[in-house]
């Protein structure tokens, strides 16, 4: 892809090929449909376990509504056991998804322990038996398309995704999401762009590149050295929903984008948070919130001490007040987005999910 040219899944034509990655704790309904409208051609739903035992918890419940979402619905599942595989296929076809995605690319704890995620690329025979299975569920007899997100290896002495790739076409998956990194790597190093492009060359499905794509020239360098049909994008989007549209802007006419009005930014967050507290209620809402506020207001002036100030908060109202004043105060300064890394604290971490506690 050199420019951004539709693709299809099954019979879904995707508005263009920027896609939102899933991301378990971030990616809820509010966040999808706020990705969607600034400029992503796709987004995938929070991973859900192949238990269905599970899916009368509260979470389970709110990884599945998908009320009121713009098609194509992708939903995510996890899971080791072909036949609860195929089984929370069914219920989650029931529940409205339009394309079931299998994750093999999760390295948390708690996933691979169960030999999910990515843990299952060390048994190539059990691949094997989950891809029959999901597609069997899924397409063969509802027509659903799958497709497959996965890593490049279990380490770097192990990587296979050459051959799981081959596995996947064959058993009917329709689309590869590959993230450049072995389970081993966690998301330390470089992405291993070479690996995608050796992936894309041996397949004729699409092939989606992931991995550190954070900028428009990003971006672009990932599309020119993998020769991928489309583009992932997960952690450069918390905080930064614009993101799609500058890089598409940036791929159809090489020039960047303006950053965005101070006013837009503040607008954005505000009706992401109003989607987002309906979407969790007051209790659990303002509690999640937090860490997307500080995704928002990372790197501009003043930001630590307003996350600071945020962490005291325990109403919407408190909440949305507070971001509205701070949006104030910043727009006094600058009339555009401007990052700064020196006005980020060494608490910077502290909101961030850790892979473990999104797998819980
Ligand atoms: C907080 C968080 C949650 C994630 N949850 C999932 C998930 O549920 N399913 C999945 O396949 N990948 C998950 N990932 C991995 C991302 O989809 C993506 O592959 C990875 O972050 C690399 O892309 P990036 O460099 O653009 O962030 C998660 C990543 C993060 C940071």
């Amino acid at each position: 892809m050199t420019s951004l040219a539709t693709m299809r899944i099954g019979s879904f034509e995707l508005a263009n090929n920027l896609f939102a990655a899933p991301m378990a704790g971030v990616t809820d309904r509010p966040f999808r449909q706020l990705v969607k409208r600034l400029g992503a051609g796709y987004a995938v739903s929070e991973m859900v376990a192949s238990n269905t035992a599970l899916y009368a918890s509260e979470k389970s419940k709110k990884r599945m509504d998908h009320t009121g979402e713009s098609a194509p619905i992708a939903v995510q599942i996890a899971g080791a056991e072909p036949a609860m595989m195929a089984e929370a296929v069914r219920v989650n076809i029931d529940r409205g998804a339009q394309i079931i995605d299998i994750n093999m690319g999760c390295p948390a704890k708690k996933v691979c322990n169960k030999w999910a995620g990515s843990a299952l690329l060390t048994n190539e025979t059990l691949v094997g038996e989950i891809l029959d299975a999901v597609v069997s569920a899924a397409t063969v007899a509802h027509g659903v398309p799958v497709t497959l997100k996965f890593r490049t290896g279990w380490d770097t002495e192990h990587r296979n995704a050459l051959r799981i790739a081959a596995m996947a076409q064959n058993a009917g998956i329709q689309m590869l999401t590959l993230h450049g990194r072995t389970r081993a790597c966690g998301y330390k190093g470089a992405a291993e762009y070479e690996t995608i492009r050796a992936v894309k060359q041996s397949v004729s499905i699409p092939v989606v590149a992931n991995g550190d794509i954070d900028s428009p020239e990003k971006a672009r360098h990932v599309l020119d050295v993998t020769g991928a049909d489309a583009l992932m994008i997960g952690r450069a989007a918390q905080g930064r929903p614009w993101i799609f549209r500058e890089i598409a802007h940036y791929l159809n006419t090489g020039t960047r984008l303006a950053a965005p009005h101070l006013a837009e930014v503040r607008d954005v967050l505000m009706a992401h948070l109003l989607d987002h507290y309906a979407f969790h209620g007051e209790y659990q809402g303002v509690r999640i919130a937090r860490k997307h506020i500080l995704w928002y207001t990372k790197g501009l002036a003043d930001a630590q001490a307003f996350r600071q100030h945020m962490n005291t908060l325990d109403t919407t109202d408190q909440q949305l007040r507070a971001v509205n004043d701070f949006f104030e105060q910043q727009m006094i300064r600058h009339e555009r987005l401007q990052y700064s890394a020196a006005n980020d604290g060494p608490d910077m971490e502290t909101a961030t999910v850790t892979l473990e506690e999104i797998a819980a």
